[in-house]
């Protein structure tokens, strides 16, 4: 099937890629020349494992192209709309002017049965806002949320947990309903769930999914909280608690908390569409998340002033990541570098490593100094602070390694991913987050 992305950022670049390797033919299309001439090369303009092979497979099949010019879009039977909603400046509430932006664009190039397929997090309220756009021009508008994971996106999209089709009532309806059905047939014929609502339950699933989420790791960020004043462990007790299927282990890893380009934004995004909609108390505890969220970056930090009596000046620390999470170089929103600006503004020496997110990370804090490789960062560390749990802290780091780099024995465990028991035996002074 003949497709369109609009927006060539996270969300559409993978959606397009993925798109195309299951066989259809699809245009993406964004404003940005850069990010385009980089795509039409076969190069991701971010770190994403697997994304780099899919689009250049894609450009050599000839199915996958890239292109500024939205007229190009006309022809497709299907327009997926993935740009970004970020955070307004002086507020709480998603931006809309890219989505409102792209449907603009669109608008003039659509033809009769033509579907917009909206993906990108929104507002509850926006699609049916949207229709009364998109409808005069025989096109039908659905939405079709996106729940793809950072560091795993390709497979997230081309083998999702589920699909969720929000539609008009009616037989446009239906027939975007079997369109959709057919761009997503290899996921269906696998026993993929696909769920067909209508426009405002499909908004709210992907951001019920995501203040889910946020709400789960700062409950276990609370527990870690209570953990700190009583000597318990929070992760024996996420392991316990976990162990209850109704509750489940995962995003129960507590340390420094969410960060990234979807779940801050969309909690407070929520909240703030909940208040516009006289239900703000509804959502009133997702204020709480993310302030329990926030705490945590100021407990790592904290951790690290007290383990030098109250004074960082001048002591080297060695920060070990710098993006959101690993398998990224995603620094949007990173609790890893609040650290690091936190104990840099105190007048600590701060290095910070990473392996994919340095260079995004110096664009927005250039004040910090960076090392590309481990070693020569954890070389005369007076402490050691582990921010984001890539494998080349987690596991490739043994302690008596470390010991011969670092000058201090002080290690700060913010994502509880080392084994304290083994930094202890080699020497270290070991302090995690809700860990005795
Ligand atoms: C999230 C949702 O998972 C995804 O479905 C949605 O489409 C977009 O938002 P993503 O932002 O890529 O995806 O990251 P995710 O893997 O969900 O992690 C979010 C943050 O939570 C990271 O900073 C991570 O370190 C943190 N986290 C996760 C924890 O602190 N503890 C956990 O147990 C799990």
């Amino acid at each position: 099937m003949k497709l369109s992305v609009i927006g060539c950022g996270y969300l559409g670049a993978v959606h397009a890629a993925a798109m195309a390797s299951i066989g259809h033919d699809v245009v993406g299309i964004d404003v940005d020349e850069n990010k385009i001439a980089s795509l039409s090369k076969g190069e991701a303009p971010f770190f994403e494992p697997g994304l780099p092979e899919i689009l250049s497979e894609g450009i050599a099949s000839g199915r996958l192209r890239f292109t500024t010019d939205m007229s190009q879009a006309k022809g497709a039977k299907v327009h997926f709309v993935g740009v970004g909603t970020p955070q307004v400046k002086d507020g709480y509430a998603a931006d809309m002017t890219y989505v409102n932006a792209a449907i603009d664009g669109l608008l003039p190039h659509l033809s009769e049965g033509d579907i917009v397929a909206g993906k990108s997090t929104v507002p509850v309220g926006t699609a049916a806002r949207l229709a009364e756009r998109v409808t005069p021009t025989g096109a039908t508008l659905v939405w079709n949320p996106e729940f793809l994971r950072e560091g795993f996106a390709m497979k997230d999209t081309i083998d999702p947990d589920r699909l969720v089709a929000g539609v008009p009532a009616g037989e446009a309806g239906e027939a975007a309903t079997e369109t959709l059905r057919a761009v997503y047939h290899p996921a269906i014929e696998k026993g993929t769930p696909f769920l067909v609502t209508d426009y405002a339950t499909a908004e709210l699933v992907k951001v019920a999914a995501n203040a889910f989420l946020a709400t789960k790791i700062s409950f276990i960020n609370a527990m870690a909280e209570i953990a700190e004043v009583t000597g318990a462990d929070v992760t024996q007790l996420a392991d316990a608690i976990g162990h209850d299927a109704r509750i489940g282990r995962r995003f129960l890893g507590a340390g420094v908390g969410f960060g990234g380009g979807c779940l801050p934004k969309d909690i407070r995004a929520f909240s703030a569409r909940a208040e516009e909609l006289g239900r703000g108390e509804s959502v009133a505890f997702l204020r709480e998340v993310d302030a329990i969220n926030l705490r945590r970056r100021d407990r790592a930090a904290q951790l690290v002033i007290d383990a030098f009596e109250g004074n960082v000046f001048e002591k080297k620390i060695t920060v070990l990541g710098a993006a959101f999470k690993p398998h990224s170089d995603d620094i949007r929103d990173s609790p890893a570098l609040d650290v690091a600006v936190r104990l840099r503004g105190l007048g600590a020496d701060v290095t910070v490593t990473d392996p994919e997110a340095i260079a995004n990370a110096r664009r927005v804090h250039p004040q910090l100094r960076y090392v590309q490789d481990r070693d020569e960062a954890l070389t005369d560390a007076d402490a050691v602070v582990v921010v984001t749990e890539w494998d080349e802290y987690r596991r490739q780091l043994a302690p008596e390694h470390a010991s011969t780099l670092a000058r201090g024995r002080l290690i700060i465990d913010g994502r509880n991913c080392l084994d304290p028991a083994a930094w202890r035996a080699a020497g270290w002074t070991y302090y995690g987050m809700g860990r005795p």
